[in-house]
C-alpha cells in the first residue's frame, strides 16, 4: 500500500464498514436478549462468535491503517510493497468471519458432501493476516535507528499482538487435537481474548494517540512500553472462571493488574494534559480506562473479583472494547482522515457518545439489577435501543471518509 491518503482512506472506511456490520449483529443480539431471539434466525451463542470475532477485525484493521500510515515518517522508508496484499486480505478474511460463524460457531456446517468448520477456518484465515501483518511490521522498523515513543509502543503492541494470536490458534487447534481439559481451554481463550483486549489494543491506540500527539515534548516521562507490556501478560488469568483459578496465580495476576492500572493511570493524565490536541471521541474514550483502573483497584479483594467476573464481564468487556478502544479509534480515524470538520462529523460524534454512554450505563447497572427499583428487563431494553443509536452513528460515519480522494 501506497501511504497516500486515499489508500489509507479506503481502509478507514472498510474497517467502519465492518464496525457497522458487526455492531448490527451485536444490536441484533441485544434485542434478542431483550425481546427474544427471533426463530430461524441461528443460535445466540453462534452469532456471539460471529460479532465478536469480526469486531475484533474493526480494530485491527483500523490500527493497521493509522500505523501504515503514520510508520513511514519514522522510518524514513517506504513501506514493503505487499503492504495492500496484506489490508486488503485482512479485510477480506475479517469480514468473512462473520458470514462463517454465523450458521455454526465453531461446528460443522454440511456444504455439498463436505462437512467444513467454516468458523474455525475463516478464524484462521484472518489470524493469518494477523501474522503477515507482524512479518511486514518487523521488516519495516528493523534496525531503524532512533525508536520515538510511537514506534516503542507499537513495537511491543506487535509482541502483545503475536502472544494473543497464538490463544487464537490454539482454539481450533485443541479441537483437532481433542484436547478436552476445560482449564487449558480457558487458559487459551483468555489469552486470546485479554491479552488482545488489554495488551495490544492499549499499546497500539496508546501509540497512535502518541502518533498524533506527535510533538514528543510533553509525552516524555511515560512509563516504558516494554515494562506495560510484561506485567499485562499475567494479567489475562484475571479472565478465567473463578473456581479455575489458584490463590496464588490469582495473586500474580491481580498484583500486575494494579501495576498496570498504575502505569495506565500515568499514560491518562499525560493524555489529559494535552486534551485539547485530541479527537471529540477519543478523549470520550479515555473516560474508559478509569473503569480499568478503578476495576483493577477493587480486583485486589478476591471476592470482589469473583463477583465482577460474573455479573460484570459483558460490561467490563464493552468499556475496554466500545467505549475506550472503538472510540479512540473511531476519533482518531476522523481526525486522520476525515475531510475537515462537517455536520456528518458532529452528528456522528454526538450520536455516538450518546448511544454507547447509554449502552454502557444500561450494562454497569445490569449488574447491580438485585438491588436497584428497575427490572432487568428495562436495562436490557434500553441497551438494545441504545445500540441502535450507536450503530447509526457508525452508518453516518462512512461519509466523513468519503470521497477517497482528497477534494482539495
Ligand atoms: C454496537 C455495539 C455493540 C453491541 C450492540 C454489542 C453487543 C453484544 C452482545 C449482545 C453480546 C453478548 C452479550 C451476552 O452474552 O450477554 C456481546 C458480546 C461480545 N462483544 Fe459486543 N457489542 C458491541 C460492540 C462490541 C465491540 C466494539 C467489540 C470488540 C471490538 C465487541 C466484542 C464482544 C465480545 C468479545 C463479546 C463476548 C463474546 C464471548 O462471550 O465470548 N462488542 N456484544
Amino acid at each position: 500500500m501506497s501511504t497516500n491518503i486515499a489508500s489509507s482512506r479506503k481502509y478507514a472506511f472498510l474497517s467502519l464498514l465492518i464496525l457497522v456490520l458487526a455492531g448490527s449483529t451485536g444490536s441484533f443480539l441485544r434485542f434478542g436478549l431483550a425481546y427474544g431471539m427471533p426463530p430461524g434466525w441461528g443460535a445466540f451463542h453462534n452469532i456471539i462468535h460471529a460479532h465478536s470475532h469480526t469486531m475484533f477485525g474493526w480494530t485491527v484493521l483500523a490500527l493497521m491503517t493509522l500505523i501504515w500510515r503514520r510508520l513511514p515518517a519514522y522510518t524514513g522508508r517506504p513501506l514493503p510493497k505487499s503492504v495492500s496484499w496484506q489490508m486488503a486480505a485482512t479485510f477480506t478474511f475479517s469480514l468473512l468471519q462473520l458470514f462463517a460463524f454465523w450458521p455454526n460457531g465453531y461446528g460443522v456446517t454440511r456444504i455439498g458432501s463436505a462437512e467444513l468448520p467454516l468458523g474455525a477456518i475463516s478464524a484462521g484465515l484472518a489470524g493469518f493476516t494477523w501474522f503477515w501483518f507482524m512479518g511486514l511490521y518487523w521488516r519495516a522498523v528493523r534496525g531503524i535507528s532512533s525508536t520515538p515513543t510511537p514506534v516503542r509502543l507499537w513495537n511491543w503492541a506487535v509482541i502483545l499482538l503475536f502472544i494473543s494470536s497464538l490463544g487464537a490458534m490454539a482454539e481450533p487447534g485443541l479441537m483437532m487435537m481433542q484436547i478436552d481439559s476445560d482449564f487449558v481451554k480457558q487458559l487459551f481463550l483468555h489469552l486470546f481474548l485479554d491479552i488482545f483486549t488489554t495488551g495490544w489494543l492499549l499499546l497500539a491506540i496508546f501509540g497512535a494517540i502518541a502518533a498524533h500527539l506527535e510533538d514528543g515534548k510533553s509525552l516524555a516521562g511515560l512509563p516504558s512500553a516494554r515494562m506495560l507490556a510484561i506485567f499485562i501478560i499475567p494479567t489475562c488469568l484475571l479472565g478465567m472462571p473463578p473456581d479455575q483459578l489458584s490463590t496464588g496465580l490469582f495473586w500474580i495476576a491481580s498484583l500486575a493488574n494494579l501495576a498496570v492500572a498504575g502505569m495506565v493511570a500515568i499514560y491518562l493524565y499525560r493524555f489529559f494534559l494535552r486534551r485539547r490536541d485530541l479527537p471529540l471521541l477519543t478523549r470520550f474514550g479515555l473516560l474508559g480506562l478509569l473503569v480499568q483502573i478503578g476495576a483493577a483497584a477493587l480486583m485486589v479483594a478476591p471476592g470482589v473479583w469473583a463477583w465482577g467476573a460474573g455479573a460484570l464481564r459483558i460490561f467490563y468487556l464493552h468499556d475496554m472494547l466500545l467505549l475506550w478502544s472503538s472510540s479512540a479509534l473511531l476519533g482518531l480515524l476522523m481526525a486522520e482522515f476525515g475531510h475537515g470538520k462537517s455536520a456528518w462529523q458532529t452528528w456522528t460524534e454526538w450520536l455516538w457518545m450518546g448511544g454507547v454512554g447509554a449502552m454502557w450505563l444500561a450494562l454497569l447497572l445490569g449488574g447491580f439489577v438485585q438491588w436497584l427499583p428497575v427490572s432487568g428487563l428495562t436495562l436490557l431494553a434500553v441497551a438494545a435501543w441504545a445500540s441502535v443509536i450507536i450503530v447509526s452513528a457508525a452508518i453516518l460515519g462512512l461519509k466523513i471518509f468519503l470521497p477517497f480522494a482528497s477534494r482539495a
